[in-house]
């Protein structure tokens, strides 16, 4: 019997560099590896591609190349654009959603300590922010919100384009961690409502360890880490050219494969095949938005057929022995014990927080692969909730 080779099913998590992106990078490694602030040759060829790198990523992405800041990935743009932003307020009011990423949550409770008044804006079932709380968490004196554009953990996008426009009524600062969002839907930056915009080139087939800042330039953003002026004095420290280019390279070639789909995400019928094979199957509550959810994500409860909650870590494990690289919430909160807040915060009884299980597709997956997705992963389901229940 010919054995199924290992699909990988975590593009939420990091996903394999694509081939464009490595030969973007070794050029860069080859040809532009000198310091980017050099006054000479080597440095400027080092200084054009990464400007090229930055004009690419914007032209993509739809905002001015003079608005991004190159960091180290999500986590750190999240905490630049937080603390960053409330450098140049007076203490207020910080609201957070309730399903924020970890990293934003870590920035927030640096605000806490500082001594800004810290909201959490209650999600619904599906893990959307409840609307009806928009005016009382933007009123005196809240300064800034964050709110993630894209669930990483049940996929639901929240309406940033009403929060933000809320926002500048209210004159009140926006932040949105669009990570997962950045190579799955066409994107204009520049219109939307949003003053300061972060994400992550390792989601999206670029390389771990470069993240993206895009702030409104009347934003007076402080540095998160001073040095040598690097990034307009934005983000001190060497720049990384060759990630760089690996990150424009990754970017092209995503806003490549929406443009090709007439702007659609080429995964999300498979994505729909998936969840149609799976949904029916006993003990499988799909979770999160079904209409508004990002195109390449698939989350679900799993219980045994007779509804005993299965720990989602066992479970990720059992599909692993059959070939399937999956995850139960974040990958960053992989190795908490207890059930993930994020369904806590929609409604899920602890006991039920802890069987969550994400699959998300990416473009590595062949024809092939994807045409035996649906009844691989069903078969692999049930043997999983079998051995469990
Ligand atoms: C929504 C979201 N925000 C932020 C991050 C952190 O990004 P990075 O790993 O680049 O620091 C992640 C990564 O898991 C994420 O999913």
């Amino acid at each position: 019997m010919a054995v199924e080779s290992p699909l990988y099913l975590d593009a939420c998590a990091a996903a394999p560099l694509a081939e464009q992106v490595i030969a973007a990078m070794l050029a860069a490694y080859q040809g532009a590896w000198a310091n980017p602030s050099s006054l000479h040759g080597f440095g400027f060829e080092a200084a054009d591609c990464l400007e090229r790198s930055r004009q690419a990523i914007a032209a993509a992405l739809g905002f001015p190349a003079s608005w991004l800041t190159f960091c180290s990935g999500g986590t750190e743009a999240s905490h630049a654009a937080l603390l960053g932003a409330a450098s140049g307020l007076p203490t207020g009011r910080l609201v957070i959603s309730a399903v924020e990423h970890p990293a934003v949550q870590a920035a927030a409770h640096q605000l806490q300590a500082q001594g800004w008044e810290l909201a959490i804006w209650p999600v619904d079932g599906v893990g959307r922010v409840d609307l009806a709380w928009l005016d009382r968490l933007l009123a005196p004196p809240t300064r800034l919100v964050s709110v993630l554009w894209g669930q990483s953990e049940v996929g639901t996008l929240q309406p940033i384009e009403t929060i933000g426009a809320a926002c500048r009524r209210a004159g009140v600062l926006f932040h949105s961690d669009a990570v997962q969002v950045v190579g799955h839907q066409p994107l204009a930056i520049e219109a939307l409502p949003v003053d300061v915009l972060t994400f992550t080139a390792h989601k999206i087939q670029g390389p771990r360890g470069i993240g993206a800042l895009v702030a409104r330039p009347d934003l007076a953003l402080g540095a998160l880490i001073g040095g040598g002026g690097q990034e307009a004095g934005r983000r001190g420290g060497t720049e990384a050219v060759a990630l760089a280019a690996g990150f424009a390279a990754a970017i092209e070639l995503a806003q490549a494969r929406l443009k090709a789909c007439g702007g659609t995400d080429p995964l999300e019928p498979e994505r729909d095949r998936l969840l149609a094979a799976l949904e029916p199957l006993a003990g499988v509550t799909i979770t999160g938005c079904r209409q508004r959810r990002l195109p390449h994500h698939l989350s679900l409860v799993l219980n045994s057929p007779s509804g005993q909650p299965l720990p989602g870590r066992q479970a990720v494990a059992g599909l692993w022995q059959r070939g399937l690289a999956v995850s139960s919430g974040t990958a960053c909160a992989s190795g908490r014990a207890s059930g993930s807040p994020v369904l806590q915060a929609m409604g899920f009884p602890p006991e039920l927080a802890g069987s969550g299980l994400r699959l998300s597709l990416g473009p590595w997956l062949t024809p092939e692969q994807l045409r035996s997705l649906p009844d691989r992963v069903r078969a692999a389901l049930l043997v999983v909730q079998a051995d469990l229940g």
